[in-house]
């Protein structure tokens, strides 16, 4: 049996989505269905839109997501109807070279649903990050449920499911943040207020949040900020080393994925520092330097895919956290919103308005 919902699509670039009827088939071997009940909008979503990720229109878009698992297919064992599960785009496969290599969060061989979902017409639809939550029901493999604490609000723990994970592991996972660390990052949107969350949560002692809207610096501090950067007033490269003695930070998450402030984010580390680049930059994207700055300021230049995260770890530790009071992930939602709202939404990011809005069902 197949079932007809409501989902967001986006048809061709530039187009704005449309909301229409999806087909979404019955889980086959290794595969769920899920009810989703809410979606957070992530600047990912928009990339897609503007056709920035690749050219496989039409999308089925959104991937941060909470749902009830509601059938699974033959063979599936991990998740059962009735579960509570955030969704994640990296259901590791065991089997491919990471994998093999002990180091599953790099896996290179993620499991999605084989089964398309489609338009009325048959068109097949590609979900994005191979998810698709803003419909009342997707179908993923069931590796890509992480069941988590029955108890919690679906709006602020889907939320896990992509930006605020990466930004939280781009700090703590990639680059390795800890005690006393001094940590700076630059683009406070849902990914960068994660790193900020993170650095907290591993202890580091001075944490610098840098963006150009004075509304999102507020609210880093809400997150644990110590100190925050307007680069549209201050030079953030000068101003991240004043406040780390003149040294620049341990480590500088960039959280926008533009080239300017990846430099920035550069020369804004101290010798040996590390760099973590988790914000999405476009294919014509390009840099230029010396490549003697990159030989004598060493350290590690790193690039953090979904905060080298490990889903069946990480989400129950961090919605088990979010229980206790420790990670404010409820901050991160600025407003409910329907599933007819999405387009309303991308303005809204595109005017900094919100952290995350968050399609509830
Ligand atoms: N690596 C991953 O796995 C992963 C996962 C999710 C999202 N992302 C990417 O992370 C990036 C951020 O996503 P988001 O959802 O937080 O987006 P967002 O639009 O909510 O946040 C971006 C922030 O950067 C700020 N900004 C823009 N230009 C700036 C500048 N020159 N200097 C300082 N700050 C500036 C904006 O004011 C905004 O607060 C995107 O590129 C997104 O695609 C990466
Ligand atoms: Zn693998
Ligand atoms: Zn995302």
């Amino acid at each position: 049996m197949a079932h007809e919902v409501r989902g967001v699509i986006a048809r061709s670039k530039q187009a704005p989505v449309e909301l229409v009827t999806i087909v979404v088939p019955d889980p086959g071997p290794g595969e769920a269905l899920v009810q989703v009940q809410a979606c957070g909008v992530c600047h990912t979503d928009l990339h897609y839109r503007e056709g920035g990720i690749n050219d496989e229109f039409p999308f089925l878009l959104g991937h941060e997501a909470a749902g009830i698992v509601e059938a699974v297919g033959p063979g599936v064992t991990e998740v059962e109807p009735g579960d509570f599960v955030v969704l994640n785009w990296r259901a590791v496969c065991g089997q491919c070279r990471a994998c093999r290599r002990g180091k599953p969060w790099y896996c290179f061989n993620t499991h999605n649903a084989v089964q398309p979902m489609t338009l009325e017409d048959g068109t097949p639809l590609s979900p994005a990050l191979g998810i698709g939550a803003f419909a009342e029901k997707t179908l993923v493999a069931a590796g890509q449920c992480t069941k988590v604490d029955p108890s919690a609000r679906p709006a602020a723990v889907g939320l896990l499911g992509c930006g605020v994970m990466a930004g939280i592991g781009a700090a703590i996972n990639t680059g390795g943040v800890g005690r006393g660390d001094s940590v700076a990052v630059i683009g406070c949107g849902g990914v960068g207020d994660g790193a900020v969350a993170g650095a907290a949560l591993a202890g580091a002692h001075t944490i610098i949040a840098v963006d150009t809207d004075p509304r999102k610096l507020e609210l880093a501090r809400k997150f644990g900020a110590t100190h925050v950067v307007n680069a549209r007033e201050t030079d953030p490269v000068a101003a991240i080393q004043e406040l780390t003695g003149g040294n620049g930070a341990d480590v500088v998450v960039e959280a926008v994925g533009r080239p300017e402030t990846w430099k920035q984010a550069f020369y804004a580390r101290d010798l040996a520092g590390t760099l973590v680049l988790v914000g999405v930059p476009t294919p014509e994207m390009t840099i230029e330097m010396p490549l003697i700055d990159l030989f004598s300021r060493g350290g590690a230049l790193k690039s953090s895919w979904y905060g080298d995260c490990l889903p069946s770890r990480d989400f129950p530790m961090l919605v088990e956290l979010y229980k206790q009071g420790r990670l404010d992930l409820d901050a991160f939602v600025t407003e409910e919103i329907p599933l007819d709202g999405i387009e309303a939404a991308f303005e809204k990011m595109h005017g900094g308005d919100v952290l995350r809005s968050v399609v509830v069902f």
